[in-house]
């Protein structure tokens, strides 16, 4: 297993104390710290290239750079082409966007396919696009045991009528990664006439999205938690995005990707980006990536080593979790089946409430999140909702298997 942990030296924020102690920001999944090359990046953009775009002047000009920079990065991270990387405020946004677009081409007798174990983000774009055109939502369920996606249920809910199937590459709230490209090519099988949105915004922290291998037609991703800014990125096939009509102003122009991005960008946050996207092709570089690669092997390389890193860092919570007494993990918890889940745990206290869990561990400097944190259907699916959700111990590759065992530590503190 490579050895992640001098990479923490990157992140300026993980150095802050809580009570005379280092700070865990086990808050991973809602956001994730930036090397200082990310700050440098926004603070250098902003002290010297500051302007808005395609004027006949130096800074103008460096935006322009900039902005076409990131795309390029957005696409050697996914495995696309530049001009098919949208960038907007957040993923949340863009697909309400993209959502106004398709909605337009739906009708009554038409279905949208939508999880209960998503995010909102990609749940209720559909839901609200499908009623404004008469379509019909069908819901695909998850198998309680293990909160994983039901099968047999997504694949019930396929049919020559589907247009639109919208499902996430992995759970925000328990870390289930779904079998995405197999949901895909039944898709394609089953309802031909159906675009698939996947929602990467979970995933991208944790590995490496080829979306070229995944095969969706939209798929979404968030800077802000894979070490950048708070930015989002939409991807969109090419012959998706030219046939779908945008909503924009007419002097923007039409071609791609520019036709989707609406308004002014922020090209601080770009700029920082396409650090980000620097820092990992580094991590790359430094672990594991054959000579010198190119800027999309590097990333590749690095999603490899992150991925063998978090693992045991999955093992050894799951592992600690059990000796502490009333602890309950949602999710898939066999170390046989790490590869299936990221290290994001949704656990309950017995007989404490979620949010009390979360302000206890908070006090002592162990950043966490409780409630649904926007997988709202699923909380509900799982009957906790009504009871103040779960607590959310996230982990990504800056952690240490010391700060997991601190991490258990508090919580059998508590238990
Ligand atoms: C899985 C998932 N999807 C979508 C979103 C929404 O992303 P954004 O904040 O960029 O709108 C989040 C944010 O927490 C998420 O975790």
């Amino acid at each position: 297993m490579p050895d992640l942990s001098s990479l923490r030296g990157r992140f300026p924020a993980l150095a802050r104390e809580h009570g005379g102690r280092p700070a865990v920001f086990a808050d991973a999944p809602g956001g994730s710290q930036v090397p200082e090359t990310v700050i440098e990046a926004m603070a250098s953009y902003l002290r010297s290239s500051n302007a808005n775009t395609h004027g006949a002047f130096a800074t103008s000009r460096e935006t322009d750079a900039v902005i076409e920079e990131a795309h390029r990065a957005a696409a050697d991270l996914l495995n696309a082409d530049p001009d098919e990387v949208i960038f907007g405020p957040n993923a949340t946004t863009l697909l309400f966007h993209v959502s106004r677009s398709i909605a337009r081409t739906l009708g009554p007798g038409d279905e949208v396919v939508v999880t209960r174990l998503d995010h909102d983000a990609n749940v209720r774009p559909w839901v609200l696009a499908a009623a404004d055109a008469g379509a019909t939502v069908r819901w695909v369920d998850v198998r309680e045991e293990d909160v994983t996606l039901d099968q047999g249920s997504f694949e019930e809910a396929l049919s020559e009528r589907t247009r639109v199937v919208a499902f996430t590459l992995a759970s925000n709230a328990v870390g289930t990664i779904t079998p995405a490209a197999e949901l895909v090519r039944l898709t394609r099988e089953r309802a031909p006439a159906a675009l698939v949105v996947c929602d990467g915004v979970h995933l991208a922290q944790h590995r490496r999205i080829d979306v070229r291998a995944l095969g969706a037609d939209l798929v979404a991703v968030s800077p802000y938690k894979v070490f950048g800014p708070h930015l989002g990125i939409l991807f969109g096939r090419r012959e998706v995005l030219e046939r779908l009509t945008p909503y924009k102003v007419r002097p923007a122009p039409d071609e791609l990707p520019f036709r989707f991005e609406t308004g002014t960008q922020n090209h601080e946050g770009m700029a920082g980006w396409v650090a980000a996207v620097g820092y990992l092709a580094e991590v790359g570089r430094t672990h594991g990536a054959p000579a010198g690669p190119s800027r999309r092997e590097a990333i590749a390389a690095a999603f490899r080593a992150i991925e063998a890193w978090e693992r045991g860092l999955a093992a050894r919570f799951l592992e600690g979790a059990r000796s502490v007494p009333g602890l309950r993990v949602y999710g898939i918890s066999d170390p046989e089946r790490l590869a299936e889940r990221t290290p994001t745990f949704a656990v309950r206290l017995e007989g404490r409430h979620p949010a009390e869990t979360a302000a206890a561990l908070g006090e002592r400097g162990i950043f966490v999140w409780d409630g649904h944190y926007y997988a709202l259907e699923l909380m509900e699916r799982l009957g906790l909702q009504a009871t103040g959700g779960a607590v959310r111990i996230g982990f990504c590759h800056y952690h240490t298997p010391e700060e997991v065992d601190r991490v258990l530590e508090e919580l059998a503190r508590l238990a």
